[in-house]
């Protein structure tokens, strides 16, 4: 059977099991997928654990997606590129580093909207998250994209580490947003602000929205924040977080059994989690 599961701390609340299993049985894959509650300083040993066991691969979360990097024989170019690693996959006693948390933002957002190549987009923020979500829609071939930041320093930072694409890459503070958003196709949050429980925060003043546009939010908890809510009374269409959540799960099922992901039935086990 095929041993698979979820390296973090705290780990108790993952809702990947959840997902995972109920996948495997879907596929008709015979196999298990356990949330492994693995301390900081235990995580080189958990590794070999994993190795010593068998395991055919595991997903880590916070705090380990960066300290897991040095811990691995090989990265892929998504883990390099992202400077983090969410799934390891373990083939021939070798472990590999994947980042699939930005090209499964940008799967799922593909999904809802159509085809991203030419558009112009807006990020709010410039931490880990939109690292990976940056370096996906790259591939995509976006026209543009703009990384709006509190701290303009850190925005100009990450593109630094993205450049030599032919897509325009620039930074702003919050100030420039009401020059730059009504040219905008998609803005996206990934920024904490609006995150339970502070859910009656918001990145963006409302007025400033363009009335049609798309707007995304990688929050999930709550599943519609105030950004999304106003976003959709001025007629925007609004993609929330929890699709980033099932497709990061969902490459990371197909790169440890090659088999298509059953996504739609690894959405509502995650819907059902949280009720
Ligand atoms: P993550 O991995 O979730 O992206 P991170 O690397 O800590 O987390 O990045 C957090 C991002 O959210 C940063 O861009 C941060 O802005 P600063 O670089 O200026 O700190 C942004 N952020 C967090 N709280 C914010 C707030 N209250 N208002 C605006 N931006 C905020």
């Amino acid at each position: 059977p095929l041993l698979l599961g979820v390296m973090g701390d705290p780990i108790a609340h993952s809702k990947s099991p959840a997902m995972h299993n109920i996948a495997l049985e879907a596929a008709a894959l015979p196999g298990m997928y356990v949330p492994l509650h693995v301390k900081p300083e235990h995580l080189a040993e958990a590794v070999t654990g994993a190795l010593a066991l068998g395991f055919s691969g595991f997903n880590v979360t916070i705090p380990h997606k960066v300290a897991i990097m040095e811990l691995l024989d090989e990265l892929d170019e998504s883990a390099v590129q992202c400077g983090a690693v969410n799934t390891v996959v373990i083939r021939d006693g070798r472990t590999k580093g994947y980042n699939t948390d930005g090209i499964g933002y940008v799967r799922s957002l593909k999904e809802e909207t159509g085809e991203l190549s030419g558009k112009i987009v807006t990020v709010l923020g410039a931490g880990g998250a939109a690292r990976g979500i940056i370096y996906a829609l790259l591939k995509e071939k976006v026209a543009s994209v703009t990384v709006v930041n509190r701290t303009l320093s850190k925005a100009d930072e990450l593109l630094n580490l993205l450049n030599g694409s032919q897509t325009t890459l620039k930074s702003a503070t919050y100030d420039e947003l009401q020059a730059c958003l009504p040219e905008t196709d998609i803005l996206i949050n990934t920024t904490s602000v609006g995150m339970h429980p502070d859910v009656d925060a918001t990145p963006v003043e409302a007025a400033l929205i363009p009335e049609g546009i798309i707007v995304s939010d990688l929050i999930y908890n709550p599943l519609e924040t105030r950004l999304l809510r106003e976003a959709k009374a001025r007629g925007c269409k609004v993609v929330g977080g929890l699709g980033m959540f099932v497709y990061q799960g969902a490459y990371a099922f197909e790169y440890w059994t090659g088999v298509d992901a059953p996504v739609s039935l690894m959405h509502s086990a995650v819907l059902e989690a949280f009720n």
